[in-house]
C-alpha cells in the first residue's frame, strides 16, 4: 500500500508538478525522427508529459518542438504552414521559429518580441528525437545510455501506445518476477529468445532469487538461478533514472531495453530498443523487428497503438491458453505486458495493494523516484545526470557459486563499451 500524497506524487507529471519536474530536468525521448523526415513536411502533434506540442523539421532540416497553440488567439497551429524556417498561424499570420520566438506578426511587427510561445531544444540520438524540457541554464549533457549513441545500423528502436499511467507501465519493466508467468510459453517460441541457454536456465529453475543493489544511477536487480554444478546462472537487469530499463540478454540474440514516457496522466509511450553493440543487426532481425516480434508489436495501420489492445481484449484466445501455448492467451510480450498493465486502470490504485517480498525493487524504485522529487524540490540536484554513470549494461552470465555477483557487476557492466557482451 502506498499513501495517497506519494503516489499522486509519483504518477501526477504535468507542468509544476513534482514528478513533473523532476522529469524535465532529463532529455526526454519525443518521437521518431521519421515521423518528422522532410525539410518543410507535416508538422505533427505530439503531447508529453501533459504538455501539447507540435514537432516539424525546419527548411535547414533541424527539429523544432513548441507549443501547439499561437499566441495571437490560441489557434492550433497543426493548421498552420511550415515554411521557411518556421510555422506560420493560418489564421492571422503569426509566424513561430523552431525555439518558440515569434518571427513576424504582420498585421503588428513591432510587437514580435512579446508573443513568443514554448519551445524545447531538441537532439537526435538512435533514430529518436530527444528535447529537453526544464529549465534553460540546468540543460544536461546529452545522454549517454550506450544504445543512444551506437551507429544507426546497430539499433531498432520503435514505440508503441500505452493506456495507462507511465509508472504501473515502468514497474514491469523492473519486476522481472512476472516472466516466468505471462511471457513463459513466449520465449521458447519468439525469433528474438529461442535457442539460448539462458531459456534452459530460466526453465530448469523457476525459484529465483533476487538481489537489488541500489547506485548512483538507479537499481541494479540481480536474478539467481541454478547453473551448472559449480555455479549460478545470473541474469543483470538496470534501472537507470529516471525511466531506462534494460533487459538481461538471451544468447547472441540483440541487446534490449525500454524507456517510459508520460503522454499524460492516463497513457504513456512504451519505447523499445534492440541492438549490438559491436555489429550491424542482420537483415533477418530487422525485418522481425519490424515485423513487430520480440519486444516490439505490430500496430493498428497508420497509428502507434497496438493490433492487439484493451477494445479487443489483447486478441486473447482461449483455446491457446489451455492449450499452454500462450500463458494467459495473448500473444507477445509487449501485448502480454499491455493487457495486465492497462486492466489496472488508467492509474493503479496504490492505496489498495497488497505488496508481496518480489515487489522489493518496485518499493524501492518509487522511493527513489519519491526521494528526488521532494529533494529537488528543495534544492538538490536530481541523479543521474552525468552521462559517465549512464553507460551501464545488462547480462545473462553464468559465475563460480563463490563469486559475489555485485562485485562481478561493478567490474564488468559498469561501462559498457569497453566490455565483451555477457550473455548465454
Ligand atoms: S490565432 Fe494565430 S495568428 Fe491569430
Ligand atoms: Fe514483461
Amino acid at each position: 500500500m502506498m499513501k495517497k500524497e506519494k503516489s499522486e506524487t509519483l504518477v501526477r507529471t504535468g507542468p509544476g508538478t513534482r514528478m513533473g519536474n523532476l522529469l524535465r530536468r532529463y532529455w526526454v525521448p519525443i518521437l521518431l525522427s521519421r515521423e518528422i523526415a522532410e525539410p518543410d513536411g507535416p508538422q505533427i502533434r505530439v503531447q508529453i508529459l501533459g504538455e501539447k506540442l507540435l514537432a516539424f523539421r525546419t527548411t535547414d532540416g533541424e527539429v523544432g518542438l513548441i507549443s501547439e497553440f499561437c499566441s495571437h488567439r490560441g489557434a492550433s497551429l497543426y493548421f498552420g504552414r511550415n515554411e521557411d524556417n518556421g510555422i506560420r498561424c493560418s489564421y492571422h499570420g503569426l509566424k513561430f521559429a523552431r525555439d518558440g520566438s515569434c518571427v513576424d506578426v504582420p498585421s503588428a511587427p513591432k510587437l514580435c518580441d512579446s508573443m513568443g510561445i514554448a519551445g524545447y531544444p531538441c537532439i537526435e540520438r538512435a533514430g529518436i528525437v530527444w528535447a529537453y524540457m526544464g529549465p534553460k541554464e540546468k540543460r544536461p549533457a546529452a545522454p549517454a545510455v550506450e544504445w543512444c549513441n551506437l551507429p544507426a545500423s546497430h539499433v531498432f528502436v520503435s514505440k508503441r501506445l500505452q493506456e495507462c499511467n507511465y509508472l504501473q507501465a515502468m514497474e514491469g519493466g523492473i519486476d522481472t518476477s512476472h516472466v516466468t508467468y505471462v511471457h513463459r510459453f513466449e520465449v521458447d517460441d519468439d525469433p528474438m529468445h529461442r535457442d539460448t541457454k539462458a531459456n534452459d536456465y530460466i526453465k530448469a529453475d523457476g525459484n529465483v532469487i533476487f538481489e537489488i543493489e541500489q547506485n548512483a544511477c538507479g537499481l541494479t536487480l540481480f536474478g539467481r538461478r541454478n547453473g551448472e554444478p559449480d555455479s549460478y546462472y545470473w541474469r543483470v537487469t538496470q534501472w537507470l533514472f529516471p525511466w531506462f530499463t534494460l533487459i538481461p540478454p538471451f544468447g547472441d540474440h540483440a541487446l534490449g531495453g525500454h524507456v517510459w514516457v508520460p503522454i499524460d496522466d492516463h497513457n504513456c509511450w512504451a519505447w523499445s530498443i534492440n541492438f549490438h553493440p559491436n555489429k550491424p543487426l542482420s537483415a533477418e532481425e530487422r525485418r522481425d523487428m519490424e515485423e513487430g516480434k520480440g519486444i516490439h508489436c505490430p500496430y493498428e495501420p497508420g497509428t502507434f497503438r497496438p493490433v492487439a489492445n484493451k477494445d479487443n481484449d489483447y486478441l486473447m484466445d482461449r483455446i491457446a491458453q489451455k492449450d499452454k501455448r500462450a500463458y494467459s492467451g495473448v500473444f507477445g510480450f509487449a501485448a502480454q505486458d499491455a493487457s495486465l498493465q492497462e486492466s489496472m486502470g488508467p492509474i493503479q490504485d496504490h492505496e489498495h495493494e497488497k505488496l508481496l517480498p518480489t515487489d522489493r525493487a518496485i518499493v524501492m524504485a518509487r522511493r527513489l523516484l519519491y526521494d528526488a522529487a521532494v529533494a529537488l524540490e528543495n534544492g538538490h540536484e536530481p541523479p543521474a545526470l552525468d552521462a559517465d554513470q549512464q553507460r551501464v549494461r545488462a547480462a545473462g552470465v553464468l559465475l563460480d557459486r563463490g563469486v559475489n555477483p555485485r562485485e562481478w557487476a561493478a567490474l564488468h557492466l559498469a561501462d559498457a563499451s569497453k566490455q565483451p557482451v555477457y550473455s548465454i
